[in-house]
């Protein structure tokens, strides 16, 4: 829908199309708007429903509706030609943002991060103002119109902060062209530092909330049950989550395996001779290989949409290493299971060899 209306509202203002194509151009984009208009109609009687119940509501969700819905009527009531009211339209395009959890993480960025980046914004102010005015006491003799007022080598100082160099004002003067190059490193520098805050932020803001869910997750695998609020600690920096549609290859037999798994949601499929075994909820798979000699045992594939918790190979050890007890129970379960595959491929062995 979303798509369609853009597409239609951009097409609308292109006249030869909008001579062709009016009325199915008008025709979609009312479609769209009555789709947004009862769209946002349920999500606001869902969040009615949920303030009752006292669950959380993204304000800026509503905003969002509000925004989509709203301007092109009152545009038009307002008298507005239809051409510039549709033009209100490219408001849907903040839909994309809607109920985003990655949206919503950048933004917990830009509010935790706020101070590191206003500080740059200062550095990058000191700088614009102390350049503009030095460009203009250069530059204002011999370029009046580009450098002689204040604004106008202000407009010089963004353009060469942020890189962008539009080549329309440029310093004549040795001095001018000195203090151009110091500009154009403070710009890189400036955006250098916003993009490594916002970075290590957003990197640092994904690890917290990695950290929450895969602490959930553990608390609901049995295994992870005897270990302490330090080892779930421990684990819980050691495990990736990972979710994994239905009938989906997790591992396959005779690859080389790097990682080992624990099922937090769902159920996988072994599929080992005669008859596939089939592991749920709190149940592990793939630590064979990283026991022996690293090559998989048996394709595994998930039966049910599942959430996998991955344990990479060096926290494998240095797991084996420092809790003895999930060391020991998952060397019994390892030695189980091998023993099952080799009976399994007797049992078959022997029954093909007997079969007539
Ligand atoms: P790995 O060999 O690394 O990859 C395939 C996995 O299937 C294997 O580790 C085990 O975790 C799992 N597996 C193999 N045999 C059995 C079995 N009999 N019962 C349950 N799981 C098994």
């Amino acid at each position: 829908m979303l798509a369609v209306g853009l597409v239609a509202m951009t097409a609308a203002t292109v006249p030869p199309v909008r001579t062709a194509a009016g009325i199915w151009l008008d025709a979609c984009l009312w479609c769209c708007f009555a789709y947004f208009a009862v769209e946002g109609g349920v999500r606001l009687r869902a969040a009615m429903r949920d303030r009752r119940t006292e669950r959380y509501v993204p304000p800026l969700s509503g905003l969002v509706d509000i925004l989509a819905i709203v301007p092109v009527p009152i545009a038009l009531i307002c008298g507005v030609a239809s051409e510039t009211a549709w033009l209100f339209a490219s408001l849907w395009v903040l839909k994309l943002a809607q109920n985003s959890p990655e949206f919503a993480q950048l933004g917990r960025v830009f509010v935790l991060e706020a101070k590191p980046l206003a500080a740059v914004g200062v550095l990058f102010l000191i700088v614009l103002i102390l350049a503009s005015t030095a460009m203009h006491i250069i530059e204002r003799q011999g370029q009046p119109d580009e450098f002689g007022t204040l604004p106008g080598a202000l407009w010089w100082t963004v353009v060469t902060l942020t890189t962008t160099g539009y080549g329309d004002e440029i310093p004549r003067t040795s001095l001018g062209h000195l203090l151009g190059a110091i500009v154009m490193i403070c710009g890189i520098a400036t955006f250098g530092l916003w993009i490594g805050i916002l970075a290590t932020g957003f990197a640092a803001e994904r690890r917290r909330s990695n950290f929450i869910q895969t602490w959930d997750l553990i608390g609901k695998v049995p295994f992870f049950q005897s270990l302490d609020p330090s080892g779930i600690t421990q684990i819980t920096h050691m495990l990736r989550r990972v979710e994994v549609p239905e009938r989906t290859a997790v591992i396959r037999r005779g690859k080389v395996g790097d990682c080992m798994y624990f099922i937090a949601a769902g159920e996988v499929e072994v599929d080992i001779t005669p008859a596939p075994v089939r592991l749920g909820v709190g149940a592990f798979f793939g630590e064979l290989a990283l026991l022996g000699d690293l090559i998989r045992t048996a394709d595994v594939t998930t039966t049910k949409p599942s959430t996998l918790l991955i344990l990479d190979l060096a926290d494998f050890r240095t797991l084996m290493a420092h809790h003895s007890e999930l060391a020991r129970a998952i060397d019994a379960e390892a030695k189980r299971r091998l023993g099952e595959i080799q009976r399994r491929r007797e049992l078959h062995v022997h029954g093909g060899a007997t079969a007539p």
